[in-house]
């Protein structure tokens, strides 16, 4: 495996590989999620390239960013196991320099749901995806269907700015008891754990609605608020896959997510109709 963290070196090793290039951009702490994105990127075309990148301009002023949980020797034994080929490590001054262009969410889908309640974090999320994308110019870039809104963000982005790259959904990972992997789950304590657990309790809930013909959003959101009391709740919502709200749901065209507090820990979790 070749480390490399300087953005230009790398884009000139890719440029002269003449192959198929499967691009897996993580923020590092490294888990079974990462690692299903990384197989399918790696099935999928001839090189996989991993990127390890804490973006600080994705995190608000006094959110988690100093405390967020950091395993290089790991990440980069992980990265060995699966096959990554090339791993883009760069530090902050190879990313950023100081008076920087950037790029803006879309005024309504960004600011809405985990835009709202974090404003400006899909300028940074867009921001960084936009710069590694340039870096890496791979074929395929893969991205996990539990951050839904920065997924549709990102398939919107590459869209509107005439991108050449295929954005690739990937299914949640989760553990045996239902909890979506995330790297946040590992600030929960044994008693905060159990308490996340009503999150895929209450999209269990709602799936059940679904599977009795009850489509009702409000009815949904009444179930699955019900269901995740007492944890601060951000939001429960049901919209369609360009993330506007129905009061409806629909097979085929429906994402119903959650964001919750527990303890200190933002988590949150969605199924896709
Ligand atoms: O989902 C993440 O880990 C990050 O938001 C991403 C896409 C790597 C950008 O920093």
């Amino acid at each position: 495996m070749k480390i490399i963290s300087s953005p230009l070196e790398l884009k000139n090793y890719l440029k002269n590989q003449n192959a198929s290039i499967g691009f897996v951009p993580t923020m590092g702490a490294l888990h079974e999620g990462h690692i299903s994105l990384m197989k399918r990127a790696k099935e999928e075309n001839d090189i996989l390239v991993v990127s390890i990148f804490l973006n600080p301009t994705q995190f608000l002023k006094g959110e988690d960013l100093d405390k967020y949980p950091k395993k290089d020797e790991a990440d980069k034994r992980i990265c060995e196991l699966f096959g990554v080929d090339v791993l883009f490590f760069p530090q902050v001054s190879d990313i950023y320099g100081s008076d920087e262009a950037s790029v803006l969410a879309p005024k309504v889908r960004g600011f809405v749901l985990e835009g709202e309640s974090r404003p400006g974090h899909f300028n940074g999320v867009l921001t960084v995806v936009m710069k590694l994308l340039n870096i890496v110019n791979p074929t395929r870039a893969y991205f996990g269907k539990k951050d839904a809104q920065q997924l549709n963000l990102i398939s919107l982005m590459t869209k509107q700015f005439f991108m050449d790259v295929e954005i690739v959904p990937v299914d949640t990972v989760r553990e045996k008891d239902g909890l979506a992997l995330s790297s946040r789950n590992a600030y929960l304590s044994k008693q905060e754990r159990a308490e996340a657990l009503k999150i895929a309790a209450s999209l269990r809930a709602a799936s059940a609605l679904v599977s009795r013909g009850i489509l009702d959003a409000d009815e949904i959101i009444k179930v699955m608020r019900e269901t995740l009391a007492p944890l601060e709740i951000f939001y429960v919502e049901v919209v369609n896959r360009d993330f506007e709200k129905i009061s409806v749901a629909q097979i085929g065209n429906t994402v119903i997510l959650a964001e919750v507090k527990v303890g200190t820990t933002r988590l949150l979790d969605n199924i896709w109709l």
